[in-house]
């Protein structure tokens, strides 16, 4: 047996749990215990995680710990690492941590190093000009053409570390909608443009279409013959590649141990490599690493991603919250939200366990955010003064990237100030003794604050190419953890395979006009086509 494969409900934490009181009142929990920060904080290298603003008690906190163990957490961490098939519905490995990894012990080391050292060679000689388009022309433009997590990995990585950007712009291809296709390459020059096709199955509509409709036009400027300078794929499916016509030395592999939306630390990287440099990705991939083995080596209690998770687990399963809202205070951040829905709600939106199941319980969270002040401004209301019990992490810097000290004091002031507001909350007497005049007693009851609202603060000293690769790399690894308790496959996609289907099939009726049997919805809409 790969993973333990126990039932959370069955365990004697979440019996205790679920006779615990689900009333703490954050407030009343800092004036019991002036440690409370402290108590509540784990401290890593440059990260520093505060927990404290939640409604958990030592007890809590005791007896979630006590539900990871009871599940078995450590040997599934172990499994994981080792590189047993934890992934068994798909009969694979799960091993992204292996490819970031610099230690001779991992699995595959040389074959991965060996693709580190030709990431590297191309990326430095597309960077010198010693690689050159067809025409003898230094590349300028680099387009990223994949989906899912052959692109929202990358997109994310290349926009948070935009500051340490290479003389390369990098675009992004990944709907099959036909303006998105054309609004990127409307602007390029062919001659100086590289493609990326990247997609780990080489089969999927959206990736192969928009990688079709890039080569016509490549072809229409530059002429076909010169394909094999301008086109590079990265995939699992080197056959598919060679199809497509593409220079073998252009060619960079996947492997199957390493899912879609855990490989941005692979050669899907490759984007990443071209937009901020070699040296770069390698200290996104040391940052990961080091994160790797906080996870795997600290006791559950002083580990990041454990923490985390289990927080998670206590709002999901014992006070109902459906969502968790993620708000990093950093425009670099924007597309953070996105990359995790999917490393999130693609690895965790499943209903049946590990023993083929049906579970009875909730499971993975709805993921959701923007960035902080932005967000204040959109959808924090809700948050302060909605129904909805909404926790939230808030990620921050110590330092901002161009020393902009007056902005950034006005950031983070802002970014510790929701957390307190959402702690504290404004009081019926506070409001009143704000109000002018007597009149203001009608408003009274819209102004109050309950507050009690909890938040994680993620704190980091700077945001650099290393701590990124922590940050992505504890998201990931709290993912692992709720899966494990949750009883759940992480890393299978199953669900997103029914829609890829039926795509398939309608596309031959819009395409032929003659329109097969549906539901009247479908096909009502299906006429309003013609
Ligand atoms: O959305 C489903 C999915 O299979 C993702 O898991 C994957 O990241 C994406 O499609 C793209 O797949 P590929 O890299 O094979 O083109």
């Amino acid at each position: 047996m790969t993973l333990p494969k126990i039932n959370p409900t069955t365990t004697e934490s979440w019996k205790l749990l679920e006779n615990s009181s689900k009333e703490e009142d954050i407030k009343a929990l800092f004036e019991s215990n002036f440690k409370r920060a402290e108590d509540f904080s784990i401290s890593f290298q440059d990260f520093h995680l505060d927990f404290s603003k939640n409604m958990i008690s030592k007890n809590v906190m005791g007896l979630l710990l006590n539900l990871a163990e009871e599940c078995h957490l450590k040997k599934a961490i172990q499994s994981q690492f080792d590189g047993l098939e934890i992934n068994e519905t798909e009969g694979r490995k799960v091993l992204h941590t292996a490819i970031r990894s610099f230690e001779n012990s991992t699995h595959n080391y040389n074959q991965i190093l060996e693709d580190r050292k030709k990431l590297k060679d191309f990326t430095q000689k597309v960077l010198s000009g010693e690689l050159k388009g067809s025409t003898g022309k230094t590349f300028t433009d680099i387009v990223n053409i994949g989906i899912g997590g052959s692109d929202l990995g990358p997109v994310m990585v290349v926009e948070a570390l935009k500051f340490y950007k290479s003389s390369l712009n990098v675009h992004f291809i990944s709907n099959v909608d036909g303006d998105h296709v054309n609004e990127v390459i409307k602007t390029l020059n062919p001659e100086t443009t590289l493609f990326i096709v990247v997609s780990k199955t080489f089969t999927t509509q959206e990736t192969l279409s928009n990688a079709n409709t890039v080569k016509k036009w490549f072809s229409k400027k530059v002429g076909s013959e010169n394909i094999k300078n301008h086109f590079a794929a990265v995939s699992t499916n080197l056959s598919a590649i060679e199809d497509f016509g593409i220079n073998p030395e252009f060619v960079f592999p996947m492997y199957d141990y390493v899912g879609g939306r855990f490989s941005l630390w692979s050669t899907v990287g490759l984007s990443i490599c071209l937009a901020i440099g070699y040296e770069n990705f390698e200290n996104l991939l040391k940052g990961a690493h080091k994160m790797d083995n906080h996870f795997k080596n600290e006791p559950f209690e002083k580990n990041i991603p454990v923490v985390l998770a289990l927080l998670s687990i206590w709002y999901n399963n014992f006070h109902g919250s459906e969502t968790h809202a993620v708000v990093p205070y950093s425009e670099y951040l924007k597309y953070l939200p996105s990359y995790l829905q999917q490393a999130i709600m693609e690895s965790n939106g499943k209903s049946v366990d590990r023993n083929g199941k049906k579970v009875s319980y909730q499971t993975g969270n709805i993921i959701w955010g923007s960035t902080g002040t932005n967000s204040q401004h959109a959808f924090f209301q809700l948050i302060h003064q909605g129904t909805k019990l909404i926790p939230c992490d808030f990620i921050g810097f110590k330092k901002s990237l161009f020393q902009n000290e007056d902005h950034h004091n006005k950031l983070l002031s802002n970014f510790i100030g929701q957390t307190e507001a959402l702690l504290n909350g404004k009081s019926r007497e506070e409001v009143i003794n704000e109000s002018k005049n007597s009149s203001d007693e009608k408003i009274t009851p819209f102004k109050i604050f309950n507050g009690n609202k909890p938040t994680n603060t993620i704190l980091i000293n700077k945001l650099t190419p290393e701590s990124i690769g922590k940050l992505i790399s504890m998201y990931e690894h709290k993912i692992f953890v709720e899966g494990i308790i949750w009883n759940i496959f992480s890393y299978d996609q199953w669900g997103v395979e029914l829609g890829k289907k039926m795509a398939k099939s309608l596309l031959h009726e819009i395409e032929s006009g003659s329109i097969k049997e549906h539901d009247s919805s479908t096909k009502s809409i299906l006429k309003k086509l013609k």
